[in-house]
């Protein structure tokens, strides 16, 4: 299939703005859709207009959405509220991160939209019970936002049994690069220990350090995302994006201290965080079999292109360390509930 017309939801986010970089790359002329909460304008600059255009909307607003559905061939469904914003707000984090997406799936359908890629995620398995984990393993997520990505595969795939949709699920593992998120609510653990440790500051583990996750660099997670919407052998199908990899926490730190050339950087611990996923690492067979795709970036490659890539930022730092806040998942000037 070519690629043609294709939406973006939350295509100025982290893995949303690579994944349309791709997408312009591969010629497809890209609708992308973001209210800005989590994603950056800046994040698509230097595209060029003629191919890709910013609508700033929220994806609950229903009657928007199917109007921006017309003449659409893919739509690739990334906007979410995170982890963290579901400990917080767990009933705005259902909000998007389900409903929203069972709307998008009708709303797609009824525009004649010819694919639906579900950008879904490693924590609907919650901790891992085996590894490497196939699509197989059980899903019982930890969180709210696991549960609610969970709801939005279990839509993407009723819509291909009840109706013959052609969706397909991607469980995309822990990713990190360039324009990864080290603030507020969103902030993740590679940008931290980085940012940390270019500053010359200790990198905070929460818990004993000993919990495993699979990481993949963006270029791979989103070559893999625009892999999984051309396939045919995809439609219907749930797939896991990851390098197969598996990394401790501590482990981690001294492969970033290594990469910032602190060897000897400090690591501090504090009490664990709630819903911590304890061990996660991806079977990728699958997503090699279906769609030919193999992670390329090393995790020690991935960790010097980032360092490089917070070395180029105008911004030293130290003060992109003022925009983050520890206890991430605490983080009452973002609750939206109440
Ligand atoms: N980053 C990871 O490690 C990772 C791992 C597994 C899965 N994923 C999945 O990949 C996708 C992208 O994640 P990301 O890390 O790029 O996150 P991100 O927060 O950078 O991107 C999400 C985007 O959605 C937008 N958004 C949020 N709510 C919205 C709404 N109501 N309407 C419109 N836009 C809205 C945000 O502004 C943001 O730009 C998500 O679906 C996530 O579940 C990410």
């Amino acid at each position: 299939m070519q690629l043609g017309r294709v939406l973006v939801t939350g295509g100025a986010g982290f893995i949303g703005s690579e994944l349309v970089h791709q997408l312009v790359e591969c010629e497809a002329e890209v609708v992308v859709v973001d209210n800005l909460i989590n994603g950056r304008r800046e994040h698509l600059e230097g595209l060029p207009t003629d191919y890709v255009r910013l609508v700033v909307t929220d994806i609950r607003d229903r009657q928007r959405m199917a109007e921006l559905m017309r003449g659409v061939d893919i739509v690739f469904h990334l906007a979410c509220l995170g982890v963290r914003h579901s400990i917080h707000s767990p009933t705005e984090n259902h909000d998007v991160n389900a409903t929203a997406t069972l709307h998008l799936l009708s709303a797609a359908r009824a525009a004649g939209v010819r694919r639906f890629v579900h950008v879904s995620s490693s924590e609907v398995y919650g901790t891992a019970r085996w590894t490497p984990m196939s699509e197989e393993h059980p899903t019982f997520p930890m969180t709210v936002y696991g549960a609610a990505k969970l709801a939005g595969e279990c839509y993407a795939r009723a819509f291909y049994r009840t109706y013959g949709y052609p969706t397909v699920v991607v469980r995309p593992f822990n990713t990190y690069g360039p324009h990864c998120h080290h603030e507020g609510d969103s902030g993740e653990v590679i940008p931290r220990f980085l940012l940390h440790c270019m500053a010359g500051r200790p990198m905070v583990i929460f818990g004993d350090g000993t919990q495993t996750r699979d990481f993949t660099y963006v270029s791979d997670t989103a070559r893999g995302i625009v892999m999984a919407g051309l396939a045919d052998s995809s439609m219907g199908q749930t797939i896991n994006l990851g390098s197969g990899g598996e990394i401790t926490l501590r482990e981690l730190a001294c492969e970033v201290a290594a990469a910032v050339g602190r060897p000897n950087a400090e690591i501090t611990y504090d009490t664990p965080r709630p819903g911590d996923v304890l061990r996660l690492c991806a079977d990728v067979a699958k997503a090699r079999q279906l769609l030919a795709f193999e992670a390329r970036v090393t995790l020690r490659e991935g960790l010097t292109m980032l360092r490089d890539w917070y070395m180029s930022c105008e911004t030293a730092p130290d003060v992109l360390l003022e925009q983050e806040i520890t206890r991430n998942w605490e983080f009452a000037a973002n609750r939206r509930d109440e």
